[in-house]
């Protein structure tokens, strides 16, 4: 926000230079300062900038990601080695979704799929303030990315699969102050980045937003009211901790220190509370299914599916033969008892090793991944799809944990 003096001298200069200059003098004035606030609502300076450097937007910082490390461009207004020479239309490509100037796709590690939910009028407007920025003459080191993945038209298939385009649409069932919450989040907060489970491929599991994720070394909690620690946090504690860092439950370090930092605590009170309302209305799978059909538990069992175990057992349930079984076709899962079922992905199972198989393949545990309410959604999935049979409620979930605890104890 700017302070008052510097306002009213801007006005009165304005104001000095005749009428029409005026209004649009304002208006640039309001851009750039919208620009600004939303520049640090979406961090851009945390990653173009390296720390200490005191050489803010001239890029140069390494950004570790799951595949190698990333340097984060030059983004001040220099025409060289900077983004001056860039028209408003190449600057919104990047951000919203995912070009370069030449055309082809940067990586995910520029936050463009949460970016992409910004209007046109907000990258327009964070371009205005990035103008006003010093220019600097910096040329960043090339990125370090194993082959293949340092091939840029891979990103091509990962933008199929992973980057879903387009601006944020409001829920009209939820009051203003949700949605903006919501936009504040998935948007240019690009809170998922860090606290949303990842594929193998580094895509968001969209099934799971939120749900917690483990990066560089840090735990990035589930964030969600669902099952998470902030479930028993109220609106206002959560709006505290984002606004100052701490609250009476907890204190930012590393990197959601570095969030709070340079872009929660800059937003308004307003602002962080309507992202507190937002995260304390949404649930994860959990409320999901509370107030759910059949389906709705079959359509959580089968996006669980698709995330943990189509990897091994295909989407498809054929598996690879002698290797891993056809869900297709076990007895097991035909089976009307499903005991083996929640057993196997509980505590995940190793085949029998016979001297011609040495090593048999072997299933990983899933119970200490999953709550009762994912595990019941995933056998239900696997057992109406390929099997024809029942639901598997939650409470048989527990009851199988608490047999199985019982007998390994
Ligand atoms: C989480 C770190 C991160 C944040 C936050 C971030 N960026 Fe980036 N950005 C990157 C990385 C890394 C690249 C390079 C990706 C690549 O090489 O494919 C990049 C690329 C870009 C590019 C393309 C530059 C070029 O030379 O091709 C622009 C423009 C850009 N960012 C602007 C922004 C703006 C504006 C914001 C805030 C709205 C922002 N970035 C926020 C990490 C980030
Ligand atoms: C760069 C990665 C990153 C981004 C982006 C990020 N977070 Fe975090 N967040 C973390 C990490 C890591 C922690 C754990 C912090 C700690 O251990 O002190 C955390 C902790 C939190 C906590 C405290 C949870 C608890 O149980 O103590 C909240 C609330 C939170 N983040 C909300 C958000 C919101 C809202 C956004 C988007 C505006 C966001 N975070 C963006 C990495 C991130
Ligand atoms: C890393 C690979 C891998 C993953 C991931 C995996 N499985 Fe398995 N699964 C196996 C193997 C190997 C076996 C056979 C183990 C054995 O012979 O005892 C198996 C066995 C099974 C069986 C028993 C089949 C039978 O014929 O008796 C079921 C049911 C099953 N898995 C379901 C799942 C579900 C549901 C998931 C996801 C939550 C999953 N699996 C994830 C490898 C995997």
């Amino acid at each position: 926000m700017p302070r008052w003096p510097q306002v009213v001298l801007m006005v009165g200069a304005l104001v000095a230079s005749g009428g029409a200059a005026v209004s649009a003098g304002l208006q640039d004035f309001a851009a750039i300062e919208r620009g600004r606030y939303l520049a640090n609502a979406a961090d851009c300076g945390s990653c173009h900038t390296v720390p200490g450097s005191g050489q803010r937007f001239a890029g140069g910082r390494p950004i570790e990601t799951p595949f190698g490390v990333l340097v984060a461009p030059n983004i001040t207004p220099d025409r060289e080695t900077g983004i001056g020479a860039w028209s408003d239309e190449e600057f919104d490509a990047a951000l919203r979704q995912g070009l370069r100037r030449d055309g082809k796709r940067l990586y995910p590690a520029m936050p463009y799929p949460y970016f992409t939910r910004m209007s046109r009028q907000d990258t327009k407007d964070i371009r205005a303030y990035l103008s006003t920025i010093a220019p600097v003459h910096n040329t960043v080191a090339a990125n370090k990315l194993p082959f293949p993945l340092n091939i840029r038209t891979g990103m091509f298939a990962w933008d199929r699969l992973y980057f879903s385009p387009g601006e944020f649409r409001a829920n009209p069932d939820k009051s203003i102050e949700w949605n903006r919450g919501a936009y504040l989040v998935q948007g240019p907060g690009h809170c998922g980045a860090c606290h949303t489970p990842k594929t193998l491929f580094g895509g968001d599991k969209a099934s799971a937003s939120l749900q917690g994720y483990t990066l560089q070394g840090w735990v990035a909690p589930d964030i969600t009211s669902g099952e998470g620690p902030l479930a028993s946090w109220p609106a206002d504690d959560l709006a505290q901790y984002l606004k100052t860092g701490h609250n009476r439950f907890a204190a930012a370090a590393g990197l959601m220190g570095e969030v709070v930092d340079f872009s929660t605590s800059k937003l308004s009170d307003a602002d962080v509370k309507a992202m507190a309302t937002y995260l304390k209305d949404i649930k994860g799978p959990k409320a999901a299914m509370d107030s759910s059909s059949d389906q709705k538990v079959l359509t959580a069992g089968g996006a669980i599916y698709q995330d943990l175990c189509s990897a091994c057992h295909k989407s498809d349930g054929t598996g690879v033969p002698n290797l891993i079984p056809d869900l297709s076709h076990a007895a097991t899962v035909e089976s009307g008892d499903p005991t083996t079922v929640l057993r196997v992905i509980l505590q995940g199972a190793q085949s029998v090793a016979t001297d011609r198989e040495p090593t048999g393949p072997a299933m990983p545990a899933f119970g200490w991944q999953l709550n009762d309410v994912q595990v019941a959604a995933v056998a239900s999935y696997v057992r109406n799809h390929w099997g024809k049979a029942t639901k598997v409620g939650e409470e048989l979930v527990r009851k199988e944990r608490a047999a199985l605890h019982a007998r390994t104890n």
